[in-house]
């Protein structure tokens, strides 16, 4: 069993047959007499690769490239070793590059593929719920500067994508409600019947994702489809994220760094507040969404001093105008508003109201 999807000019498959699918896909026409090469992390190799291992093609050898695990990695370092790998092993401009990892493999893997040779194929197999719902979707590829996340990189679609949910039993919790709280946001922006499923459910009880993150993959293949380079309604994803990044480097400047998914939604709870003064977002909807995020996640703990820190970074967020601080906020579930520009007072009321919910 399977779904596709078809997102601009490829497609995503997933379910539990996905990677029969991609077998076959290696056996067609298109792919005959082409070289591939295989991008992992060492975590992921232990884990996922034997299970592909046998989907791969047997025509040609397929030469496994391996980095290490961690969004350290995700780097020019790490792009130089891949694009030399490939031309020590004789890639040309038919390859295909298979990138098997959560974001840090495909955004690294897109990056270093659509850069080698002017753009070469890739496919992307993602092995983490964020990758499946988010990174691996929707054709952004990035590399981190100097601890800059995601400064360098490019617009590049994959030649198909393959979500095959079986990877996920041996993926940690931690890991697993990072992607949930994208999942979440997904819901919050893009379809009131999902988060209506999805409010009153516990994470932990949620035994099989395949049909969440079908939905999940969507929401978010529809936006692209709409604006596939981020000019206008792509911005919509960003929900929770111009907090959500301000508070990953607060907890990193600290010394105690936080998953993304406590950070996202960190950022949704201060954003539904914002939502609810700025777009009169219903008390009701802000209540529900506050409540939802309290349970599920274990949302990281501020203090008054750390409120001036976290503006200074908003303010330094990349999605700012002539120095206004910029956020995606709802209007209702299901619809939301991007480049909205916050005056500090509001964002400082943000935080106050964040707080407040997090005395335990
Ligand atoms: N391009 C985009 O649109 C986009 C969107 C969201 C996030 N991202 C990027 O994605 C990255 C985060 O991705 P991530 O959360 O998947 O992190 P990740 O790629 O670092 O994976 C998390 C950890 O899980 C391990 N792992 C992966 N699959 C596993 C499996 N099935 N079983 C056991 N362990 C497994 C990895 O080795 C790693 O240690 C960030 O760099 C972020 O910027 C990109
Ligand atoms: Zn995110």
């Amino acid at each position: 069993m399977y779904k596709q999807i078809q997102l601009l000019d490829h497609h995503i498959i997933s379910g539990e047959d996905a990677l029969t699918v991609l077998k076959t896909l290696f056996s067609s026409g298109d792919y005959k007499n082409r070289s591939f090469f295989l991008l992992t992390d060492h975590q992921v190799a232990r884990h996922c690769l034997p299970i592909l291992k046998e989907h791969l093609p047997t025509d040609n050898p397929v030469h496994h490239c391996l980095i290490p695990t961690g969004e350290e990695h995700k780097s020019l370092k790490s792009s130089r070793k891949i694009w030399n790998f490939l031309n020590k092993h004789g890639a040309d401009r038919h390859s295909v590059l298979i990138n098997l990892g959560g974001g840090v493999i495909t955004d690294l893997g897109g990056f270093v593929a659509s850069t080698y040779k002017r753009g070469i194929s890739f496919i992307h197999i993602p092995t983490t719920l964020m990758g499946m719902v988010d990174a691996a979707i929707g054709g952004k590829t990035a590399i981190n500067l100097n601890w800059t996340k995601n400064i360098v990189g490019t617009f590049a679609q994959p030649d198909a994508v393959f979500v095959f949910p079986g990877f996920l039993k041996t993926l940690h919790e931690k890991e697993i409600n990072s992607g949930y709280a994208e999942i979440l946001k997904h819901a919050l922006i893009g379809d009131q019947k999902l988060w209506d499923a999805l409010k009153g459910s516990q994470m932990k009880d949620i035994q099989d994702f395949s049909d969440l993150i079908s939905f999940a993959l969507l929401i978010k293949s529809e936006i692209v489809a709409q604006d596939p380079h981020e000019e206008g309604m792509r911005k919509v994803l960003n929900l929770g994220h111009t907090f959500g990044h301000a508070f990953e480097s607060l907890f990193m400047e600290k010394g105690a760094p936080i998953g993304h998914g406590e950070a996202v939604a960190a950022g949704l709870l201060c954003e539904s507040y914002l939502s609810g003064v700025v777009n009169n977002l219903a008390p009701a909807l802000a209540e529900e969404i506050k409540t939802t995020l309290a349970t599920t996640f274990s949302l990281p703990e501020i203090a008054p001093t750390d409120k001036e820190s976290l503006i200074q970074y908003m303010l330094k967020d990349k999605k700012n105008q002539q120095g206004k601080i910029n956020c995606t906020l709802l209007e209702n579930i299901g619809k939301a508003r991007f480049n909205q520009f916050i005056p500090e007072k509001l964002v400082d009321d943000a935080l106050h109201y964040y707080m407040n919910t997090c005395t335990h």
